[in-house]
Formats: C-alpha cells, sequence, structure tokens
C-alpha cells in the first residue's frame, strides 16, 4: 500500500501533475479547519457508533493487485465552500480522474467516484456492498434503524422492498394526487395570509407539505413532527459523530413507542399493514426491521423531498429566464424538476457502500474492505454526460440523471417525490407571481444556510418575498 500522502485540490495543488502527491509538509497550509459537520455516516444507512466511523485503516490487502494508491485529498480544507458550492469543488476532482481517496473528517478517508459513467456503473456493482458486515474492519453497534432495506444487500434487501414497493408505484401515489394537491393548498392559504408577505419557504411549505404526505401513508398522524425533524436532521447531517449516533438511537426508541401505540390502535394505513406482516409471518419482518422500515420511509420522505422543493424554487428564482419561461408555460414544470435534481438535486452523495473485493475504476483500484461514496452531484455535472453541465436549463433533455440512484436501490420513493415537487412549485408560482428571494441588498449572493455534510443538498432556510 502506498504512502498515505495527503493532498488537497485549493490553489497550492494546481500545477502539480495531477495525482501526484503532494509533500507531507503541505498538509500544514491547509487554511480551513477540519470540518466536522461533515457526514461521516451517510445515514440513514451507516453504522451506529463512533468506532464506525473509523474507515479501515488501508489493508495491506494481500488480496489488492500492485497498484498504488492515489493520494488523500482532503475535503475538509474546504470548509464553508465546500459547503455552499461542492460543486466547483467536484469538478476540479473529476478533471483528475473518476475516482479519488478523500478525507472527509478526522477520522475518515473514503473512496470517491465522481464521473458518471462510473458512477452509473458503480451504483448497479454487487460487489459493492451496501451491508456494513461487508466491511469487517468496521467495529460498531448496529442501531434497530439500519436494519432497513438501504442497508441491505440481496436476498434480504429483495425481501424488505417487495413488502412495501406495491404503496409506491406511480399508479398509487397517482391516487394520492388530491390530497396533496389539498395539503399543498392550505399551506400556500396559510403563507398568503401572512401580513408582510415575507416567508421562510422551508417553514412553510417545503418541509409540511412531504412530512404530512408521509406521516399520512404510514399513518402517524400523531408524530411529534418538531422532534423528528430535530432527530432527523441531526441524523442525515450530524453536528458531531456523538450527536448523530444519540439522534440515532433517540429516533430509533420514538418509533418503538410510536408502533406500539399503532399495535394498539390499527388502522387501515401502511405501518399498520407492515405490524401486521411482523406480528402474523414474522420470517417477512423481524420487529428490528419494522423499526427501520418506518425509519428509512420516514426520513428518506422528507429530507430528500424537502430540499427538491427548496433547491428548485431557488435554482428559479436565481435564474429570472428560466422562471419567465415556466411561468409562461407552467407545463414545463415537470422539466423544471428534472433540472432541479440535475442540477441540484437533493442528495449529494450516494449512502456508503463498501468493497467486497478489489475493484477497477478509471483506472484505479479500490480495495477490499474499503468504505465507497457515489457522487451523485458530480455526476450529474459531468460534461462528459451533460453538455454545458453547470448552466441550469429548462430545455435540457430531461432524464439521465441519478439524483435518485441507480440499480436495486434505485429511490422507492421517486413518483410520490416528483409528484410533490411539480404540484409544490406549480401552485407556489401561480399563486404569487411576484415570488422573488428576500435576501440582504448588500449581499445579493446571500449567505444562505446551506446544510453542512456529504449527504444532503439544501438549505435550512429560504426567506422569499411573496408580493
Ligand atoms: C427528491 C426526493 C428524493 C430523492 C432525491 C431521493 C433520492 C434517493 C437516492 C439517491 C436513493 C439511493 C441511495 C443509494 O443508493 O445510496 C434513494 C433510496 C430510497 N428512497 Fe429516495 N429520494 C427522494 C424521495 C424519497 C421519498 C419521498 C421516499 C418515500 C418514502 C423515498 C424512499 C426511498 C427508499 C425507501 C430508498 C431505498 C431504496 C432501496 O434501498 O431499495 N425517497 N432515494
Amino acid at each position: 500500500m502506498a504512502e498515505q500522502t495527503e493532498a488537497r485540490l485549493a490553489e497550492p495543488a494546481r500545477g502539480r501533475t495531477s495525482g501526484q502527491p503532494e509533500s507531507p509538509s503541505a498538509q500544514t497550509d491547509v487554511q480551513a479547519g477540519p470540518r466536522t459537520e461533515v457526514a461521516d455516516r451517510p445515514v440513514p444507512t451507516a453504522p451506529g457508533s463512533p468506532d464506525a466511523q473509523e474507515t479501515p485503516s488501508p489493508p495491506d490487502a494481500p488480496d489488492t493487485p500492485g497498484t498504488p494508491d492515489p493520494p488523500i485529498i482532503d475535503l475538509t480544507a474546504y470548509g464553508d465552500r465546500f459547503t455552499a458550492d461542492p460543486y466547483s469543488v467536484y469538478a476540479e476532482l473529476r478533471d483528475r480522474g473518476p475516482a479519488h481517496r478523500v478525507r472527509v473528517d478526522e477520522q475518515n478517508v473514503v473512496w470517491l467516484i465522481v464521473g458518471h459513467e462510473e458512477a452509473r456503473a458503480a451504483l448497479a456493482d454487487s460487489r459493492l456492498s451496501k451491508d456494513w458486515r461487508a466491511a469487517p474492519d468496521l467495529r460498531f453497534r448496529a442501531a434497530p434503524v439500519n436494519a432497513n432495506m438501504l442497508d441491505s444487500d440481496p436476498p434480504d434487501h429483495t425481501r424488505l422492498r417487495r413488502l412495501v414497493a406495491r404503496e409506491f408505484t406511480s399508479r398509487r401515489v397517482e391516487s394520492l394526487r388530491p390530497r396533496v394537491e389539498e395539503i399543498t393548498g392550505e399551506l400556500l392559504d396559510a403563507m398568503a395570509a401572512v401580513p408582510d408577505g415575507r416567508a421562510d419557504l422551508v417553514e412553510a411549505l417545503a418541509f409540511p407539505l412531504p412530512m404530512s404526505v408521509i406521516c399520512e401513508l404510514l399513518g402517524v398522524p400523531s408524530l411529534d413532527r418538531a422532534s423528528f425533524r430535530a432527530w432527523s436532521n441531526e441524523v442525515v447531517a450530524p453536528t458531531s459523530p456523538e450527536a448523530g449516533e444519540a439522534a440515532m438511537h433517540a429516533v430509533g426508541e420514538y418509533l418503538v413507542g410510536l408502533i406500539e401505540e399503532k399495535r394498539r390502535h390499527p388502522g387501515d394505513d401502511l405501518l399498520s399493514g407492515l405490524i401486521r406482516t411482523t406480528d402474523e409471518d414474522g420470517d417477512r419482518l423481524a420487529p428490528d426491521e419494522l423499526v427501520g422500515m418506518a425509519f428509512l420511509l420516514l426520513v428518506a420522505g422528507h429530507e430528500t423531498t424537502v430540499n427538491l422543493i427548496t433547491n428548485g424554487v431557488h435554482a428559479l428564482l436565481r435564474h429570472p429566464d428560466s422562471l419567465a419561461g415556466l411561468r409562461a408555460d407552467l407545463s414545463l414544470t415537470e422539466r423544471a424538476v428534472e433540472e432541479t435534481l440535475r442540477w441540484d438535486g437533493p442528495v449529494e452523495n450516494a449512502t456508503f457502500r463498501y468493497s467486497r473485493e478489489p475493484l477497477g475504476v478509471g483506472g484505479v483500484t479500490i480495495p477490499a474492505r474499503q468504505a465507497v461514496v457515489i457522487s451523485l452531484a458530480a455526476a450529474d455535472r459531468d460534461p462528459a454526460r451533460f453538455p454545458d453541465a453547470d448552466r441550469f436549463d429548462l430545455h435540457r433533455r430531461p432524464g439521465g440523471h441519478l439524483a435518485f440512484g441507480h440499480g436495486i436501490h434505485f429511490c422507492l420513493g421517486a413518483p410520490l417525490a416528483r409528484m410533490e415537487g411539480q404540484i409544490a412549485i406549480r401552485r407556489l408560482l401561480e399563486r404569487f407571481p411576484d415570488l422573488a428571494l428576500d435576501l440582504d441588498p448588500d449581499r445579493p449572493a446571500g449567505d444562505l444556510p446551506w446544510i453542512p455534510g456529504l449527504l444532503i443538498r439544501g438549505l435550512r432556510r429560504l426567506p422569499v418575498r411573496l408580493r
């Protein structure tokens, strides 16, 4: 194994031969402090203890062909720049090659795949496991919430996904349309009633819409949304490894209570159906898996869609020509949603995978038992796949983006997310013809609060003027 030399992509690295190690002394000139908030565990799918964050020290892998490892690129050195504009960093990485070793926090070095073609292939590569047990060098206590389909390989994955897949087909989702319209209408009414005509789009629309829909679908109207939101935010973008782990356990315990309550008062809903499956046919869904399923659906069902709506509105308000074009022809809303998914999609990087065996990616060999992160954001801005990829363009041919992943873990909720995104954006524009960003005029670029971490791309708040 090559010596672990740390490099960074920032200015001093330019001009060196691509991939050439930086001298170890250069590490000291990294200006920004470590980004401890980086989502070192892209849960909801990653193991659950601080130990788990220790990426296995690159092994003297006897099963690894003799290619030297590339230098480690320190993403923490970018600090806030990486949070606000990860795309420019990914572009620099892509220019150097499709796969890199990157430091994502003090403890973790992972492999990051940034080219579109390589990312698409990796997402469907069964040599990359989603089951943390495929990374035997990792030590951790699994949380019950980890017993979910996104953390599993076949045959468990197949079994778990099959149990709920029929609830999320396009046809089934279409039956929810009237209710999604109704909830959206109520939220817009509330926004219109605010006297000063100002709102935080996240609070007013982007969060409550998907949260209400997934709660109704699962049958948990009594969910304590404020607590759940706080835990869920912490799980997908931990402020510290300890806080992330604590949130994951707290949410697990909360869900056990919620499931107990549902068991006592079953209804005609998804969670009641899953409870019956667990109680009557335990070989199809174990108790831990029930908690894991509820966790995954609740977290995936809102953390992502909230940012589809927010990022979509943000992109449109930043691109007045596109906004005008869309206002003139609202049938383009579907395009706007697809272009948002590609250009600024809510899932920046897919959840951790682990190499079962050495794997060649774009000229480098990823050894066995390594954590691998596939960058959806980098792939969807790859100019080799999307001409003029950094341009937000409503007239681009939709499709081909990886915002919902690819392969067997392709997003189960994609039809629901698309429908919610389209309805929210269309109705918002119809209701508020003068919608605009509400930023400090002295700082037109705005210090918008981008969510830190590797997993989620989105804003904590988006201040808008409604009229
Ligand atoms: C715009 C919104 C959404 C985006 C961008 C998104 C994105 C993704 C991505 C990228 C994956 C694959 C992750 C990986 O392979 O590591 C995924 C999986 C998943 N998503 Fe979504 N998602 C969204 C909304 C939803 C919604 C509304 C639900 C509904 C319940 C949902 C449920 C799931 C589930 C259950 C999985 C795991 C599928 C499996 O492992 O087979 N997602 N999502």
